[in-house]
């Protein structure tokens, strides 16, 4: 069994972050969603893995991970010239792929528990493919299934206007070789991509076995500033913590749900968690709260922050209010601006959003 991650999407909806940055290398509980979903893939035991890239941001990715061998992996990347859709993606890593049976998992998609299951009743199966489902509130941002009273599947639509249920396409797929028929019999959709719903639809059509599973856990699809936040809250809510022996901890009150990264350093501070504080940085003077991920190299002065994510390098300091459900990029600032007149500053970014308490 090989591994296929799709990683060319734009971001669109998280910019400014993704002007510079690939959405799928933004970290949740200060890892790339990109590394987690090649820790799932690898935990499930498939180490040969093909990484769909796009001109933009591939570069970056590949960069970001190499050759795959700092998390045990083979790693080969495939590029989509322009984004065709998830279709086109898996048709263009025929060469990588053969014949085997595959996972597909898109590269932004973070999911509770793992995938060792559902790889494992895949393997064990005759099952041509097997898909992932999960009830959600907003059906129309996904594929929908409607499944038969027997729990098989009678059709897959994509952004259907009118849903006919609440069972949205989780972006985890398994194929094995019939794929490569669907693929090349399906035309591109009314948004001019080649949709791996549609793919699936031809399956069932042709007659093939598509097993839906229908997942119970947590699912997000970090598409947007809010669902970044909340698959950040999701997955501290899992960790494990621990407090790097590297660390230094002056006169602070550190929860026992918080990790403490090393070279980090916790000066007359509170940090309640689950709440994660990278590697080299600082926080003085402050108060941490729950949900709260503060990545490498980050200052955090005489200031209160909560369910926020901050990324390398920036700096908060100083703060007359608590800074809530954030999302900083790297290399930002944001602190008080203690000069006459008592205006509010600001230098922000295109597409950049801010909220006055
Ligand atoms: C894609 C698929 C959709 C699926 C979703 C899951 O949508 O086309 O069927 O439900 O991923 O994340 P996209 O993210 O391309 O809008």
């Amino acid at each position: 069994m090989k591994g296929l991650i799709l990683s060319g999407g734009k971001g669109t909806r998280l910019y400014p972050l993704t002007y510079t940055l690939a959405k799928q290398l933004i970290p949740v509980a200060n890892k790339p969603v990109l590394v987690r979903v090649i820790e799932s893939i690898r935990d499930a035991g498939v180490g040969e893995i093909g990484v769909v890239i796009a001109p933009t941001t591939g570069q970056d990715i590949q960069n970001a991970l190499g050759d795959g061998s700092q998390w045990g992996v083979k790693l080969t990347y495939i590029m989509q010239p322009s984004p065709d859709g998830l279709a086109h993606a898996v048709k263009i890593s025929r060469d990588f792929l053969g014949d085997d049976r595959f996972v597909m998992f898109l590269g932004d998609n973070v999911i509770q528990g793992g995938i060792n299951r559902l790889i494992g009743d895949f393997a064990g199966s005759v099952w041509n493919s097997q898909i992932v489902l999960k009830e959600v509130e907003n059906p129309r941002s996904y594929g929908v299934a409607k499944l038969r009273p027997d729990g098989s599947i009678e059709r897959l639509i994509e952004k259907p206007k009118d849903p006919p249920s609440n069972l949205a396409l989780v972006g985890i797929y398994m194929f094995d070789s019939t794929i490569w028929e669907a693929v090349d019999a399906i035309k591109p959709s009314a948004r001019g991509e080649l949709e791996i719903t549609d793919a699936i639809q031809w399956l069932i059509d042709a007659g093939r076995t598509v097993y839906p599973h229908v997942h119970q856990g947590w699912w997000i699809d970090t598409g947007k500033p809010m669902d970044m936040l909340e698959a950040n809250s999701l997955v501290l809510e899992e960790l494990t913590p621990a407090i790097s022996p590297e660390a230094i901890i002056e006169n602070s009150q550190i929860d026992r749900r918080v990790t403490i990264e090393r070279g980090a350093r916790i000066i007359n501070s509170t940090v309640r968690g689950p709440a994660i504080i990278g590697e080299h940085t600082v926080i003085e003077n402050s108060y941490v709260g729950p949900f709260t991920s503060i990545y490498h190299h980050v200052t955090v002065r005489d200031c209160e922050i909560e369910r926020s994510i901050v990324l390398e390098h920036s700096t908060v300091q100083d703060l007359p209010v608590r800074l809530q459900d954030s999302l900083i990029g790297r290399h930002a600032v944001v602190c008080r601006n203690g000069e006459r007149p008592k205006a509010l500053k600001m230098n922000l970014g295109d597409h950049s959003t801010l909220w006055m308490a």
